[in-house]
């Protein structure tokens, strides 16, 4: 079995608050090959790291991110709304998780939005982690613009699709996604088939589906040969790679 790069999805989300230092600090004592973590703006341009454009669902506060400051943002809980054990955790900005992840694993920074992208880049060269990082986005633009920044950042196409594509979808996707400078294929793991592992390989492009987090699944993934796996239960993803000899 080849081997197969681990993901802890917004750090590790089944055991932590998602996308706290704390989720990444427990993500990081397993020695995952990467964590993911979602970035964003504030109303007075901070980067900081929240999956949904409001505070409401992750902390105890309400409100949008975009119309907060960063001083605002700092004073809610983002930790108990997931256990009492996590209480006073605060929202990260992208400076401090760059700063806890430099050296001990390698990120994935999700664009939640897409004109902050030469901010992002500029964050990452300030701490020198540009072979410790890849860019991902939904958005296309977000890819096209990478390769103008002469950063060794990589692009990772995220699209939705619930059933596994067929063979001129696959390719459809990867010429897509190869147009826009892609080196890594994100998709949800219901869209993977063997074909686009294929056409994605052919086309020297990685597949690394999301967010798989059932023992089955992982397992069926690897079969097809997949890349890299994301996951919120980044300690059973640990485990079913290295029963099936895939650990990196
Ligand atoms: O890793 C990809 C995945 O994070 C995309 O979906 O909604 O969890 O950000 P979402
Ligand atoms: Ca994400």
């Amino acid at each position: 079995m080849d081997k197969i790069c681990s993901i802890g999805h917004r750090g590790i989300a089944a055991e932590a608050p998602e996308n706290t230092l704390a989720s990444f600090a427990r993500a990081i004592e397993l020695s995952p090959d990467m964590i993911e973590c979602d970035v964003r703006h504030t109303k007075d341009d901070n980067l900081i790291i929240m999956h949904d454009p409001t505070v409401d669902r992750t902390t105890d506060g309400s409100g949008c991110v975009a119309k907060m400051t960063l001083e605002e943002i700092k004073t809610l809980d983002a930790g108990s709304w997931r256990s009492p054990q996590y209480a006073g955790e605060r929202v990260p900005t992208l400076d401090e998780t760059l700063a806890l992840c430099k050296g001990r694993v390698r990120l994935i920074l999700e664009l939640k939005e897409e004109e902050i992208d030469s901010s992002v880049v500029q964050a990452v060269r300030n701490f020198g982690m540009e072979d410790g990082v890849v860019i991902a986005s939904f958005y296309d633009k977000v890819g096209l613009r990478l390769p103008n920044l002469s950063t060794r950042l990589v692009f990772k196409r995220l699209v939705w699709r619930y059933l596994p594509l067929t063979e001129s979808e696959s390719v459809q996707l990867v010429d897509e996604s190869a147009a826009l400078n892609a080196s890594i294929l994100g998709i949800n793991y219901q869209a993977v088939s063997g074909a686009l592992v294929r056409a994605s390989h052919a086309a020297g492009i990685k597949i690394m589906p999301w967010t798989v987090d059932d023992r089955e699944n992982m397992v069926s993934m690897a079969e097809l040969g997949v890349d890299g796996i994301t996951s919120n239960n980044l300690r059973l993803l640990l485990e079913v790679l290295k029963d099936i000899g895939a650990e990196s």
